[in-house]
């Protein structure tokens, strides 16, 4: 390449731009460019029909983001079925198993992938994709996804319930969490900005309502009165019903925040981020839509880049739900 010219010295000042932020996490934004031009498009596509058929189907597939991302980072180790006795993730109960769902979308999307590009696109990048595109479909902002991650080979429901915290935590148990894989105080505030979308089990905010701090018949005295009043009647005690996170279930805004602020958190989790003046100053921030919609692809970025295969690693699986035979 001959360096010669304005207009070469800045593509020249991108290649090593793109070349730094490769270097932090193996990633960058384009990896399929010629591998797999269309990939972003036949995954967004793919997505669509299901949302339309299902659109609760919105909630599950960002948190999936984040249920992969901590337990062997984001490697797609959520999408493995439990095989030969061994119980995978997404049979972990606590966090995953009766929670998560929607696991049919990305076996929907990967047999799209094959059929155009054959074992090229990792199901763990669908992950990251699909998480993007349903945030910018519930009118969410938009970002770039970086991609070049490639599928881990082994999935241990322990790992889960080790690494996911419960909807009971307190702030400082939900911090050390972030804080074991690398993410700040600030993340895990913007992160769990995720709460405006997607609905809940009753039973995640049981000990909540009926027996807080093991006291049968308590309810957090820092919920709201007449929320908790509502909270109770939607879900009576040991009710299997389900109910929106923060009351605007398919709309990504700053409405959680807001909640926060009102003492109409839905969890324990959630309610005590307004219980030390950080995190309570990084909600105040994210109420203003223009601050949560930069953080959030931010932090996203963060979560999507934990502890990636890349390289020669792991392999690109041809079914999310099992390993290459
Ligand atoms: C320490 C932090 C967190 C805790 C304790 C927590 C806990 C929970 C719980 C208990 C539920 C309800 C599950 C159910 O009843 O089935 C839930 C739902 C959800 N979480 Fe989190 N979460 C946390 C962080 C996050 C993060 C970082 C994200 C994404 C970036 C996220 C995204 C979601 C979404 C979108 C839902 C709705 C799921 C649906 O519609 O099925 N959460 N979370
Ligand atoms: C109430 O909480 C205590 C302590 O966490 C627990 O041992 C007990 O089983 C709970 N009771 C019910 C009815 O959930």
């Amino acid at each position: 390449m001959v360096i010669s010219g304005g207009r070469t010295s800045i593509s020249f000042a991108a290649v090593i731009s793109c070349l730094l932020v490769a270097q932090a996490s193996g990633l960058y934004v384009g990896f399929y460019a010629a591998s797999c031009p269309n990939a972003e498009s036949i995954i967004l596509e793919t997505l669509k029909p299901f949302l339309a058929s299902d659109p609760t189907l919105g909630g599950p597939l960002l948190r999936i983001s984040y249920h992969d991302c901590f337990v062997r980072g984001c490697d797609a180790s959520l999408l493995l079925d439990s095989v030969n006795g061994n119980v995978a993730e997404k049979d972990a109960p606590g966090p995953n198993l009766n929670s998560v769902r929607g696991y049919e979308v990305y076996d929907g999307i990967k047999a799209a992938l094959e059929s155009s590009c054959p074992g090229v696109v990792s199901c763990a990048d669908i992950v990251q994709i699909v998480s993007r595109d349903v945030t910018v479909l519930d009118g969410g902002p938009y970002w770039d996804v970086q991609t070049g991650r490639r599928d881990g080979l082994i999935s241990i429901a322990a790992e889960a319930q080790a690494n996911l915290v419960g909807p009971d935590s307190d702030y400082d148990t939900q911090k050390n969490a972030f804080a074991n894989k690398g993410l700040s105080e600030k993340d895990l505030v913007v992160l769990t900005g995720a709460h405006t979308i997607g609905r809940s089990r009753c039973v995640s905010i049981e000990q909540r309502l009926y027996n807080f701090s093991g006291v049968q018949g308590q309810t957090d005295p820092s919920l709201d009165v007449s929320f908790a009043r509502e909270l109770k009647a939607t879900c009576p005690s040991g009710s299997s019903n389900s109910l929106e996170m923060d009351g605007t279930q398919f709309k990504f805004d700053t409405r959680y925040f807001k909640r926060l602020q009102v003492h109409k958190g839905l969890f324990g989790s959630d309610a005590s981020l307004i219980t030390q003046p950080f995190p309570a100053s990084v909600v105040e921030e994210e109420t203003h839509k223009d601050s949560f919609y930069a953080d959030f692809p931010e932090s996203m970025l963060r979560l999507a880049a934990l502890d990636v295969l890349t390289g020669s690693d792991g392999e690109i699986r041809k079914n999310c739900a099992f390993v290459n035979s």
